[in-house]
């Protein structure tokens, strides 16, 4: 099994403790089901590449920490709507039942309504961004995942598919995964006020870590056991989900990952900070079975 390299796991106990003291604590329903989500494991990929987007320059450590958790939680909650009988209808998430699966529907529901403006005060409260910065942060994370980013990623892999190209097979896969990632890198690289051909950089680097991440998602679906992946083996393939390998198979998918990565890493050497942590994570990206 290819796991996330050693060096991660400082990032990994940060974000964790971070979003421990960032989501309520009181011992109601709603808030059970919110930190059994959020709380739960994950690989914490986005606010990873928060914080390595943002040692390109020098952020303040507590905006750095605000931005991880905030891309977390808008991801913990596209999880638990993603996981709904209306949507995927998938029993397992993160190794655990999905948070439909304990809670209920309605609740579940719920716990990722209150997680959406929840991410969005851990912004605007933040005490070491600038309100100005502020704004631009809000503003790239709500299209990032509005009606015409993560949002209509999910509706189009809902629909029904007679035909479709593999151009809009990637229009679809950077919707619902690769908008969000590119936000990730962009506001990173924002909260340490880089200049703006190297918010560029991350974000073309992050448009093709983007689309690779999603690919390689959809392998391990067919891939991985459930001891795994912590999700549901052949889940896509039940429901006939238009996926990378559903359309060009698994070994051509696997190679698109690989080249995707390679083309990521160019993007990455360009940039004038010491970027090899992304570099080295393109490889984890394509090559991860969880
Ligand atoms: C799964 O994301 C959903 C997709 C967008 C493909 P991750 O694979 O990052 O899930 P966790 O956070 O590690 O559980
Ligand atoms: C999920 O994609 C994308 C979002 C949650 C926006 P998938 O449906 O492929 O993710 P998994 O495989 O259930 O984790
Ligand atoms: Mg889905
Ligand atoms: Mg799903
Ligand atoms: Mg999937």
């Amino acid at each position: 099994m290819t796991k996330i390299e050693g060096w991660t796991q400082s990032y990994i106990d940060r974000i964790n403790s971070a979003l421990e003291s960032s989501i309520p604590k009181d011992k109601d329903i709603l808030t059970q089901a919110i930190r059994y989500s959020v709380l739960s494991g994950g690989k914490r990929l986005r606010p990873l590449l928060v914080y390595l987007a943002s040692e390109l320059g020098s952020a303040p450590t507590e905006a750095q920490d605000n931005v991880g958790c905030s891309v977390e939680l808008i991801h913990c909650y596209s999880l638990i709507h993603d996981d709904l009988p209306a949507m995927d209808d998938d029993s397992l998430r993160r190794g655990k039942p999905t948070c439909h699966k304990k809670f209920g529907d309605a609740i579940a529901i719920l716990a990722g309504d209150a997680l959406q403006p929840l991410a969005y005060t851990l912004i605007t409260e933040s005490n070491q961004i600038e309100d100005k910065t502020k704004v631009k942060l809000v503003s790239i994370l709500s299209k990032a995942c509005g009606w015409d980013g993560m949002v209509e990623g999910q509706i189009l892999d809902i629909s029904d598919h007679d035909y479709f190209s593999l151009e809009e097979l990637d229009s679809m896969h950077m919707k619902k995964t690769g908008i969000l990632i590119i936000a990730c890198l962009e506001m990173g690289g924002m909260i340490s006020d880089l200049p703006e051909p190297e918010i560029k950089l991350l974000k073309q680097f992050g448009k093709k870590v983007g689309l690779a991440f999603q690919i390689r998602d959809d392998v391990i679906d067919l891939e991985s056991p459930p001891e795994v992946s912590g999700k549901a083996q052949g889940s896509d393939l039940i429901k006939e989900k238009l996926t990378y390998p559903s359309l060009i198979g698994i070994k051509a998918s696997k190679e698109r990952a690989i080249e995707l990565s390679e083309e990521a890493k160019e993007f990455a050497k360009k940039l004038s900070g010491d970027s090899n942590k992304l570099i080295k994570l393109c490889d984890f990206i394509v090559q991860r079975d969880y």
